[in-house]
């Protein structure tokens, strides 16, 4: 698959813009300043294809990248972010519960978490929501550029209690800013591209 071959496709707000045409979706979730939209970015060496905010919560809406054909990186909107309003939260949750509740599209959950500190309740959430697709699923430990290296293994196995993960489900320490792991991230998107087209 090549990453460089990436087309932007449509940005959706509400369950009739959702896209269920049989290509696979390789989903980027976690909350709001995570750094989704920018580990999309890297993946795809662009500056800016996946609007990076400064401000959080700015994301509102799932977004739509074709890769070389043969995969869409679907950027969820960031969630968690307390001066949201009730009505946007509210949005927020519908377009979720739409999204995964016709699931059958995933072929990978890419879910981000902060390697600083331990996964919040809405992480919890957002895995359990994975789970319950059976999806084939990777666990990124974002920022980890921040992390004090003597620190780095606990961190990794307090997000592995908190999500409640098992064994094979891998979590790659990852830094969005630096690219570290970058290849075992493609490695895993592939593998699951990969699988999906063997089964349909
Ligand atoms: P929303 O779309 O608003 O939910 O945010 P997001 O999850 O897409 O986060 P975004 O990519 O916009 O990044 C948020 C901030 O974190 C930006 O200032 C990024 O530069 C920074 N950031 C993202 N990844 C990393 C990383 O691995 N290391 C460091 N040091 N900073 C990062
Ligand atoms: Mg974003």
């Amino acid at each position: 698959m090549n990453l460089h071959n990436v087309e932007f496709i449509k940005s959706a707000a509400a369950a009739q813009g959702l896209l269920h045409d049989g290509v696979p979706q390789i989903v980027f979730s976690g909350k709001s300043n995570v750094g989704k939209s920018s580990v999309i970015n890297k993946l795809l060496n662009r500056k800016n294809i996946a609007r990076v905010s400064s401000t959080p919560g700015k994301t509102v809406h799932i977004n739509y990248f074709l890769i070389d054909s043969v995969a869409y990186f679907v950027d969820l909107p960031g969630y968690g972010y307390a001066k949201v309003a009730k009505t946007e939260r509210a949005r927020w949750a519908k377009l979720m519960e739409i999204y995964f509740s016709s699931a059958g599209h995933i072929a990978l959950g890419v879910m981000i978490v902060d390697s600083r500190h331990q996964p919040t309740k809405d992480d919890v959430t957002m895995a359990e929501w994975f789970k319950a697709t059976g999806c084939r699923m990777v666990v990124i430990a974002n920022k980890i550029d921040k992390v004090k290296n003597s620190e780095k293994e606990r961190n990794l196995e307090t997000i592995r209690q908190t999500l409640e993960l098992v064994e094979d489900i891998k979590i790659i320490p990852f830094s969005a800013e630096k690219g570290t792991n970058k290849e075992l991230l493609i490695a895993s998107i592939d593998d699951a591209v990969k699988g999906w087209n063997d089964v349909w």
